[in-house]
């Protein structure tokens, strides 16, 4: 049989003519802001849930000087909901760069886009490969799985031997004449055919020398090294409010959700005991409230991280009065202008209608 590696573009390019059914609006695309745009989008986040914040940003800013011009808070409130939020942050100060340092015009190589903030080799192979013709490969969660699985590779993909492996294999791999369309190609057999569970391995044009098919080990592959540590934090939040006003504040420490609003929160170590109105007085230096309610504790899982959420309703005795560090009243009916973790959002959608 012929040298599988030297078979493996060729396939692949076959595949995408024929059997590659999936349409994207960023398919195609010439234009390097609205790839970049779109790739920083991708970046941990499914197709279906990133497509409507993608043209939602192409028709707000379908520049990167518009998005140059921007205001912080702008951006975040269209980012509201896609998370990861430090993405939305470099890409606004990406877009501010571009303008002032590069005449809003964007480096056309492999090398000169990693010198971008929020451009790793991932986002920069797709740029250049996508915009400009460079070959250079992509490697990303779909690209690993489909090279470990049809050449079998053991090494684990999350250390630094691996990485530089899969990247190794994935350049030796790449098509020399259509590397746009073969990147393309690979991240859309990795979502549609060579899925993590159930790969349609009949309908693989691989599948007469794919190791993970051939050796029946699809479902070892590829290997993962790394446990991931679970840390968990309690995010209990403040509802202080009048009639018309509540208390919110600006998220400024480097930590999840930099730059976001929240309401003033209580985060602690453990989930709340009996008595945690002494703990609220000490958080907030005032023990003239009460507390009228309390939500139950919900969770949200992140990469890294399992947050549990408690919303705690309070009457402050004097409203007018009363103030607290680095929070700001606003009018409730103003809640909407302001861009919230997505539990948050949430909770406050369905209490207040907005
Ligand atoms: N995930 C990241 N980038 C992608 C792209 N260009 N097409 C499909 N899925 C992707």
């Amino acid at each position: 049989m012929k040298d599988p590696k030297k078979q493996y573009a060729s396939l692949l390019l076959k595949w995408n003519q024929k059997s590659n059914k999936r349409i994207m609006p960023w398919k195609g695309e010439k234009d390097p802001y609205l790839i970049w745009l779109s790739e920083i989008i991708l970046q941990q986040t499914r197709v279906e849930q990133g497509m409507p914040y993608f043209l939602n940003f192409k028709k707000n800013y379908p520049t990167v000087a518009k998005l140059a011009l921007a205001k912080e808070d702008e951006v975040m409130k269209l980012w509201q909901g896609l998370g990861y939020y430090s993405r939305a942050r470099n890409l606004h100060e990406t877009a501010k760069n571009i303008q002032a340092n590069y005449k809003g015009r964007f480096p056309e190589t492999f090398i000169e886009l990693k010198k971008l903030k929020g451009v790793g080799d991932y986002t920069a192979s797709a740029i250049a490969s996508f915009a400009f013709g460079e070959k250079k490969a992509v490697v990303d969660g779909n690209v690993i799985r489909v090279l470990a699985r049809v050449f079998g590779i053991e090494t684990a993909f999350d250390t630094t031997t691996g990485k530089k492996q899969f990247a190794t294999l994935a350049e030796e791999l790449i098509d020399e004449k259509e590397p746009g369309n073969y990147n393309q190609a690979i991240m859309d057999f990795g979502a549609t055919v060579c899925t993590p569970k159930n790969p349609d391995c009949n309908n693989c044009p691989f599948n007469s020398f794919c190791i993970g098919f051939t050796k029946n080990r699809i479902d070892e592959l590829p290997v993962r090294g790394k446990k991931i540590e679970i840390k968990e934090r309690y995010f209990n939040y403040l509802v202080i409010k009048s009639s018309s006003q509540i208390l919110i504040q600006k998220r400024t420490a480097s930590d999840i959700w930099k730059n976001l609003y929240q309401l003033p929160v209580l985060e602690t170590s453990k989930p709340l005991t009996k008595n945690f109105h002494a703990d609220i007085a000490a958080f907030l230096g005032n023990k003239q409230f009460v507390i009228t309610s309390y939500s139950k504790a919900t969770v949200q899982m992140l990469t890294h991280r399992k947050i549990h959420f408690r919303f705690i309703d309070i009457e402050m005795k004097d409203f007018k009065k009363f103030s607290f560090k680095g929070t700001q009243k606003i009018k409730i009916s103003d809640l909407n202008k302001f861009a919230f973790p997505k539990t948050i959002h949430l909770y406050l959608n369905e209490k207040f209608l907005f």
